[in-house]
């Protein structure tokens, strides 16, 4: 059991503080946003993810598990401080650090003992040195402590189940003693850790977003070839996948990638590679493609629809991803956008993420469910995969719409049933031009 203090409480922070606790260590987790810890503290969580919910109620009872705005009661006993703040975009594209930054300032202010400063937050390489100078400036007297950085790699909507099966647990630091205590916490999960130093680990973190990404604009690159002559991108996929040197995940064609991390973190590598006069050509390539793939589904409405104007239609999915009600930089967001101003009434239905989703697309209306969704539309968006999308009812589909157009953005449909039940399909990069398969 150690005493653990985690800062922020968003997705990682509160997935890490639980998880940890449910690990049987005792686990203070702050934030500054007091809503969210009141929150907290009565079982309501600021975040949908599967099966959070009942492990932080089991570990607050049994003791483990505490929430607190105050740093001086976070780090009180604490042995360990991991940072997990935000770091979201700042204005040239490069990571914002004014959050990681305070969160350092007030460890350092109030650590009463000696202490690890585990960094979960993406942050570019050098943070972690950063880091180190600016808690030595601000402490009060000189206490020893020590910065690791530990890159956090779980998924929203599979939060837990990847924090507690991570593929691997990547630490960085020089000090030995400080990463090998850092690796004692992580020996539960049974991973492979590698001890590296901090700038070497920084730079694991972006090399594997941004790797991940290149896998995802790689096929859709591939996807937009298939549809013009003819191929299935789906099989493609399935076929290359096969090969252990290439593997089949991340290679799902579709609107291409959103969420809070890997289009922030592409643009800040390019952004680091840019500031040392290097030119990231491929990571230009990936941003590119992916911000194509979004103004590709609208053109798919418009060769269906024609003129937009006084056109409805519904978006099913608004989330950034399944299992999550994450909106962050959310693919649907620019492509009501894109519909709205062609002169669209937008309408979507999101199965959990419909309260962040009023925030983030005011002049969408929200609908109660995938038909309410439908009913009147002359064009269905496939934005995000939920699993109650794959079996609907499409005669009733068919019958609430005004006419029958689905551009499926995230491939969830066989191209040819869809075309049996009567709708006028689009997927992406599925070959199909209208009146059947193409030929080469
Ligand atoms: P988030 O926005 O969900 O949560 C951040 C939390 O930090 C908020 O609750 C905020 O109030 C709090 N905070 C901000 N400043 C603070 C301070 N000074 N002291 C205490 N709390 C403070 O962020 P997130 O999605 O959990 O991401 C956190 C970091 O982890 C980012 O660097 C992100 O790139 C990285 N990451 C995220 C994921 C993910 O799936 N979301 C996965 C891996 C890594
Ligand atoms: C991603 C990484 O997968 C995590 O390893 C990492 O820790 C995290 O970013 C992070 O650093 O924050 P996440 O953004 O939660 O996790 O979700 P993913 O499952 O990776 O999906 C990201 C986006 O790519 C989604 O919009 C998804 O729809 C899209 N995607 C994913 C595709 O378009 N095709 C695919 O084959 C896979």
């Amino acid at each position: 059991m150690k005493n653990i203090c985690v800062v922020g409480v968003g997705y990682v922070g509160l997935v890490t503080g639980t998880c940890f606790a449910d690990l049987g260590n005792r686990v203070t987790a702050l934030d500054i946003n007091e809503e969210r810890i009141e929150n907290l503290k009565r079982g309501v969580l600021p975040i949908y993810e599967p099966g959070l919910e009942e492990m932080v109620k089991r570990n607050v009872s049994s003791g483990r598990l505490s929430f607190t705005t105050s740093y001086a009661e976070a780090l009180r006993d604490a042995e360990f401080a991991f940072i997990a703040v935000g770091t979201p975009e700042g204005v040239d594209g490069e990571a914002d650090l004014q959050y990681v930054r305070a969160a350092a300032e007030a460890i350092a202010e109030a650590m009463a003992a000696p202490l690890i400063i585990v960094n979960k937050s993406t942050v570019p390489v050098g943070t972690g040195d950063w880091v180190a100078e600016i808690v030595r400036a601000k402490q009060p007297a000189p206490m020893p402590f020590s910065v690791v950085s530990c890159p956090e790699f779980l998924r929203e909507g599979s939060a837990i189940a990847d924090f507690m099966n991570p593929a691997r647990t990547i630490l960085g630091s020089l000090d030995h003693d400080a990463a090998n205590r850092v690796a004692d916490l992580h020996l539960p999960l049974r991973a492979p850790i590698l001890v590296v130093d901090l700038r070497t680990a920084e730079m694991i973190k972006y090399a594997s977003n941004a790797f991940l990404a290149t896998k995802i604009s790689f096929i859709n690159e591939i996807a937009n070839v298939c549809e013009a002559l003819g191929a299935d991108v789906k099989e493609v996929a399935t076929g290359m996948g096969f090969d252990p040197r290439i593997g089949r995940q991340f290679l799902d064609a579709g609107l291409g990638y959103g969420g809070s991390c890997f289009p922030k973190d592409v643009k800040a590598l390019a952004h680091m590679a840019n500031v040392q006069g290097k030119h990231p050509q491929l990571l230009q390539a990936v941003m590119d493609i992916n911000h194509d793939q979004r103004r590709l589904v609208v053109s798919k409405v418009r060769e269906l629809l024609g003129d937009l104007d006084g056109k409805v239609i519904g978006l099913l999915g608004l989330a950034f991803k399944p299992n999550t009600d994450d909106m962050r930089d959310a693919p649907s967001i620019e492509i009501a956008q894109h519909l709205q101003t062609g002169g669209a009434r937008v309408q979507g239905y999101d199965p959990v993420a419909m309260t962040a989703a009023g925030r983030h697309m005011p002049r969408v209306r929200l609908c109660e469910d995938a038909y309410e969704a439908a009913n009147g539309a002359d064009a269905l968006v496939i934005c995000t995969e939920w699993n109650e999308f794959k079996q609907l009812d499409f005669e009733r589909l068919k019958g609430t719409m005004r006419d029958t157009a689905i551009i499926d953005g995230r491939n969830l449909y066989d191209p040819a049933q869809m075309h049996r039940l009567g709708f006028r399909y689009r997927g992406m990069g599925r070959g199909y031009n209208g009146n059947g398969y193409s030929q080469p």
